[in-house]
């Protein structure tokens, strides 16, 4: 009969528990469709409804309707819970595993400084760090640049302030000037290095840019040789590159060294026999260096009677370049994560 019909639905509804849902989701979808759907429990009672004589349809009518709500209201309360839920696992459970953030490093520039500044340390060299915009005589003048020199031009410099009759200001070309900076703020012994940015009016390619970095080293004492050079330049190749690395010195000139040379060391990718990098040379080009000039001493307060030093600087994107085997400067600046993560692990 109709009537037990519905109560026996009525029943299976009040007895039905959400918590014993296995997948709770899709058996509170079951559970809609079985009563309410197109061809559920409801619209087949109706069916049988319809075929009632008149005088019992206000009854079952009333059942019926009680049926219906009371599914309504079951399916109601389990999407609640299930919603709930949901947002409770996904927001409030403190028991889940920790989503791990990508953990950032250091940047390949970064670690090639620290490392070189690293290998000075361990000679007594500290860290000078100064000005990025600097003034005509820390840039030029005090390192004995001629007035005609090409750095002076606005072709390879960055000038910031040129104007007749005035300090020229411009955005420093090379890490040398903080030689003149501590040389005269401080008395010998001197023997520090200088990391930093440097900027040159080059168009951007694989090998040059417009932004770089440099360490310089300087060295002022009683007696500095260039004998203390060419052994601290075989310390840092060794340090830097390897046990097996050799160096070699070429005459070079640079006005704020006099003599002043070129060190190469021998290839690391080849071992000097010859190959693409070197160019079949078997020596790659790493810094200039050289005595200090008794000028550049002398502008900087220093008697060059009594005193001598030598003074180098590199480019840390060269470095970096042979030590790690990157092509192209660009890709420093670029921020290609598939680039950074290569170097996550050499600290
Ligand atoms: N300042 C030079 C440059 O930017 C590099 C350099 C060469 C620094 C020789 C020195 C040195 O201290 O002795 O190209």
């Amino acid at each position: 009969m109709l009537k037990d019909l519905i109560s026996q639905y009525i029943e299976e509804i009040r007895s039905t528990h959400i918590e014993e849902f296995k997948d709770k989701a899709a058996e509170v979808e079951q559970f809609r469709v079985k009563f309410l759907g197109r061809k559920g429990v409801m619209n087949e009672l109706f069916e049988q409804f319809k075929a009632l004589p008149n005088e019992q349809k206000k009854e079952m009518g009333i059942a019926l309707n009680e049926l219906k709500n009371a599914a309504l209201a079951r399916v109601e309360e389990f999407k609640n819970y299930v919603e709930e839920k949901m947002d409770a696992e996904e927001h409030h459970d403190l028991t889940l595993p920790a989503d791990l953030a990508g953990r950032g490093s250091r940047h390949v520039l970064s670690v090639t400084m620290n490392e070189i500044a690293e290998i000075f340390a361990r000679i007594g060299f500290t860290v000078e760090e100064s000005v990025e915009i600097e003034d005509d005589w820390h840039l030029f003048s005090a390192l004995n640049f001629p007035p005609d020199h090409p750095a002076r031009d606005m072709q390879d410099t960055f000038f910031v302030e040129k104007e007749e009759g005035r300090q020229e200001v411009a955005l420093r070309t090379h890490t040398s000037s903080v030689q003149v900076r501590v040389m005269e703020t401080h008395k010998p012994p001197i023997r520090i290095i200088a990391p930093g940015r440097v900027f040159r009016n080059e168009a951007i390619s694989a090998r040059a840019h417009c932004i770089f970095h440099q360490v310089e080293a300087l060295y002022v004492d009683k007696h500095v040789t260039f004998a203390d050079l060419k052994q601290t330049l075989l310390y840092f190749a060794k340090e830097m590159f390897g046990e097996q690395t050799q160096i070699r010195l070429r005459p070079s000139y640079f006005p704020f060294t006099e003599p002043s040379a070129e060190m190469d060391i021998s290839c690391n990718i080849c071992g000097g026999k010859g190959c693409n990098i070197c160019k079949g040379t078997g020596w790659l080009e790493i810094l200039g260096c050289g005595m200090v000039d008794p000028n550049v001493l002398e502008a900087c307060g220093i008697d060059s009677k009594e005193y001598s030093g030598f003074a180098l600087g590199m480019g840390v994107e060269r470095m970096a370049m042979l030590k790690y085997q990157i092509r192209d400067l660009r890709l420093y600046f670029e921020n290609d994560l598939r680039f950074l993560h290569q170097f996550d692990n050499i600290i």
